[in-house]
């Protein structure tokens, strides 16, 4: 056995890190768009973002697909794609986020997109939201931190599952969600100052992000029967650090604070160490009457995650809330690549497994990729290890998928490059495509094919790895 026959293979970007085009269109400000390049990007924006020309926000210009979506899309089809992960900016469809109507020229920008790859039988699966609110709800209601986003987010909601009916089956709610107590300003539009309480205020953003998700689910379903609505989450691992019971039970329950949100999500229902879990960080959430019949009521079809790395955890690990880092440390049995970050192809098969039996629930790698840095070599570029990376991660798929874990798609992350989320540059590269942009923005934005642009339209083609097939081992 092997992949179905029906398996999709794709790719996964986000707006805010590959369309530009910021002030196209028609498009409203998005707080993306004034997220700095550098260290502190993830804990506060610059308040003279509107003058500012001193600093670089990458998010403005990304790959600038917002004028190569055509080319893009063609590149995308040549390697053979059965499927496309992208999100929608949704300061381009409600500039500010409380226009009674959609912005047409933004809603035909996706249009224009959607119908291409449905021309090219590439199935489209819309993230709804991937780190990417209007700035002007992070300013009037410090994004998700107030219940005001529900309705706001289900209008937005309800006018993308109208229009793209019948085109769009696919939809995720949220990225990565259970980033709401790491990375809340990214992940959820949300800043806390350093002296608030910041895991009431995180977990309670979360809350009505579970709330919005259970009524999206509710949405997208009376709307078509046809609709998946997927959560997505960022599941890659933590082992023990040691046998030490100690070391083994802390990594458990570090793995408990990222499935917490997945359990909310396909269980229905918040899961029973909550109420410990949150007396320990004295979070004390508000809920209204309907909120946990809905998350009850409206469950995920499906559970998307991103797979990367896995890291090594210890009793007494201080996670560090905010900063992007602080999620384990280095495992001595994993190599790492070029840009230090652990290789464990095994552990994919792991987290598949583990899912797998936790949910039972049709799973969709989500994002899955190598970001390092590229030489052009007289206009090529031999990524072997990216390749290496593909071809390792394909195989622990696999072997996955021959155990039965329920895995329908796979969509690598940044197929052409995109810009980092985590270190807002360009040249920590994903692609099999390359963009000439520097990490300032400058270049042609030309497109060239790597050399894993063949290996992957290869292995799309022979619907996974042929095993006479050696080029990358
Ligand atoms: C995921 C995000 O966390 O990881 C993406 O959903 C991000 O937006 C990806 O780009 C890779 O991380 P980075 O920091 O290398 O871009």
């Amino acid at each position: 056995m092997s992949f179905p026959e029906k398996f999709m293979w794709g790719g996964a970007t986000a707006a805010n890190q590959y369309e530009g085009g910021w002030q196209e269109g028609g498009r409203g400000i998005s707080l993306s768009d004034v997220l700095e390049s550098g260290s502190d990007r993830f804990i506060k924006y610059s308040p003279s973002y509107r003058s500012d020309n001193t600093h670089f926000y990458p998010s403005r210009k990304a790959s600038d697909f917002y004028h190569h979506w055509q080319e893009d899309i063609d590149l995308m089809y040549e390697m053979g794609f059965g499927c496309y992960r992208f999100s929608i900016c949704w300061s381009r469809i409600f500039p500010t986020g409380e226009e009674a109507e959609p912005n047409e020229e933004g809603m035909h920008f996706y249009d224009l997109i959607i119908d291409k790859l449905i021309a090219y039988h590439i199935e489209p699966i819309i993230t709804i939201e991937h780190f990417d609110i209007p700035l002007h709800l992070q300013e009037k209601y410090n994004g998700w931190a107030s219940r005001e986003m529900i309705n706001l987010y289900l209008k937005y909601c309800r006018t993308l599952f109208e229009r793209y009916k019948g085109k769009v089956k696919y939809w995720m709610t949220f990225n990565e969600i259970n980033n709401a107590a790491r990375l809340p300003l990214l992940c959820s539009g949300v800043y806390i100052a350093a002296d608030e309480p910041f895991y009431q205020i995180a977990y309670q953003s979360a809350h009505h992000m579970f709330v919005a998700n259970s009524l999206t689910v509710k949405m997208a379903h009376e709307i078509d029967a046809e609709n998946q609505v997927g959560c997505m989450l960022a599941l890659s691992t933590q082992y023990p650090e040691t046998c030490r019971p100690e070391d083994v039970y802390a990594a458990y329950l570090q793995r408990q604070k990222s499935l917490f949100y997945s359990d909310v999500m396909l269980r229905g229902a918040y899961p029973y160490y909550t109420e410990s879990f949150f007396r320990e960080l004295n979070v004390n959430l508000k809920t209204e009457d309907s909120d946990l019949q809905n998350i009850a009521a409206y469950t995920n079809d499906y559970l998307a995650f991103s797979y990367y790395r896995t890291v090594v955890f210890h009793e007494g690990y201080r996670t560090t809330a905010n900063t992007g880092g602080g999620i384990g440390d280095l495992n001595p049995y994993l190599k790492t690549s070029s840009l230090g970050w652990p290789i464990d192809p095994i552990g994919l098969k792991y987290v598949c497994r583990e899912l797998q039996d936790r949910y039972g629930k049709p799973m969709m790698i989500a994002e899955n990729g190598l970001g390092c840095e590229d030489n052009l070599s007289e206009g090529h570029i031999h990524d072997q290890e990216r390749m290496d990376y593909l071809h390792d991660h394909i195989r622990e798929l696999e072997n996955a998928i021959d155990s039965d874990c329920n895995v329908f798609a796979y969509t690598w992350w940044g197929p052409i490059d995109i810009v980092s989320a985590g270190t807002g540059k360009m040249s920590k590269r994903y692609g099999f495509v390359h963009v000439d942009a520097d990490d300032h923005g400058n270049g042609t934005f030309q497109r060239t094919r790597k050399d894993s642009f063949y290996y992957y339209q290869k292995i799309i083609a022979d619907n996974g790895l042929n095993p006479n097939d050696e080029a990358a081992e």
